[in-house]
């Protein structure tokens, strides 16, 4: 599992082009990679370091690197939408996820969140993922284990099949993460299995989905209520254009983070 060194046979790498277009592509010992850009020798990346710009049979320029987490969780598989990085960075700050905490989540879709999530707990640390759809599920579980073997770093995860308004067996509970599209029915599951002082956080799309959720958790033991959303607007930086982007992701979604208050 390299996080440096040269780029090897096995490894998944980033490809961008002259336009910033991102491929993600699995190297191979004498395998070739085609798009409309030509073809791509595989071996003229293996044993590269990253940053190095490769060519393909059109002359195209292609630069390669290892993918971050954020690069590999934009580009992989989807069963549901999954959540973005710029509120993936926020959950993981807000709802104060730390080495070694056992984490709950709720549901977990494509696995983008759990993988921010079990990356911040780290090795002594534990995510329990809880998912109602197999489907779901399982591309989770292979998203997950894509990102484990090539870099090994996203922690304990422990994906289940279930609903988690019936409740989870897990008790005293760190933090509790929902990406549910009815959270407000995952109230009492909460208060039953975190620990007092324990942070739930809820990531929400729309206006009337966080009234209801926030009115459960004040009227459901949870107190230090708390909802935001983040706009991040990147910069064009080129001699003297220097100006926001033209285009921007406008509206992700709110997150809603309360603590468990003791009777
Ligand atoms: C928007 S997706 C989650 C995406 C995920 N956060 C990610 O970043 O990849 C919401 C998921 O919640 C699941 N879900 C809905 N209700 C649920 C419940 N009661 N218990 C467990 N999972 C549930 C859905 O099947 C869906 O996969």
């Amino acid at each position: 599992m390299p996080r440096s060194g040269a780029l090897a046979a096995g490894e998944r790498v980033l490809l961008i082009d002259g336009r910033a277009r991102r491929y993600l592509i699995t190297l191979g010992d004498g395998r070739q990679w085609h798009s409309h850009l030509g073809a791509l020798e595989h071996d003229a990346v293996i044993g590269a370091p990253e940053g190095r710009v490769v060519a393909t049979s059109r002359g195209s320029r292609l630069l390669a690197f290892r993918p971050t987490l954020a690069d590999f969780t934009l580009k992989m598989q989807r069963g549901a939408q999954v959540i973005y990085p710029k509120d993936t960075a926020l959950i993981v700050t807000f709802a104060d996820i730390f080495p070694g905490a056992t984490v709950i989540e709720a549901g977990t879709g494509s696995g983008a969140l759990t993988l921010a999530l079990a990356r911040a707990v780290g090795d002594s640390g534990r995510v329990v993922s809880y998912e109602v759809r197999e489907d779901h599920l399982a591309t989770a579980a292979s998203n997950i284990e894509a990102w484990q073997a090539s870099f090994g770093d996203a922690g304990h995860v422990e994906l289940r099949l279930g609903d988690v308004f019936e409740g989870v067996p897990e008790q005293d509970a760190d933090r509790m993460v929902f990406d549910l599209p009815e959270p407000w029915r995952a109230v009492g599951t909460a208060l039953e299995s975190l620990a007092p002082g324990g942070i739930v956080c809820s990531y929400l799309p729309t206006v009337p989905q966080v009234s209801q959720t926030v009115e459960a958790l004040r009227g459901g033991g949870f107190g230090l209520l708390s909802t935001f959303e983040a706009l991040v607007r990147s910069w064009n930086v080129d001699g003297q254009s220097v100006r926001p982007d033209h285009r921007m992701v406008a509206h992700t979604g709110f997150i809603i983070t309360g603590r468990k208050l003791s009777p």
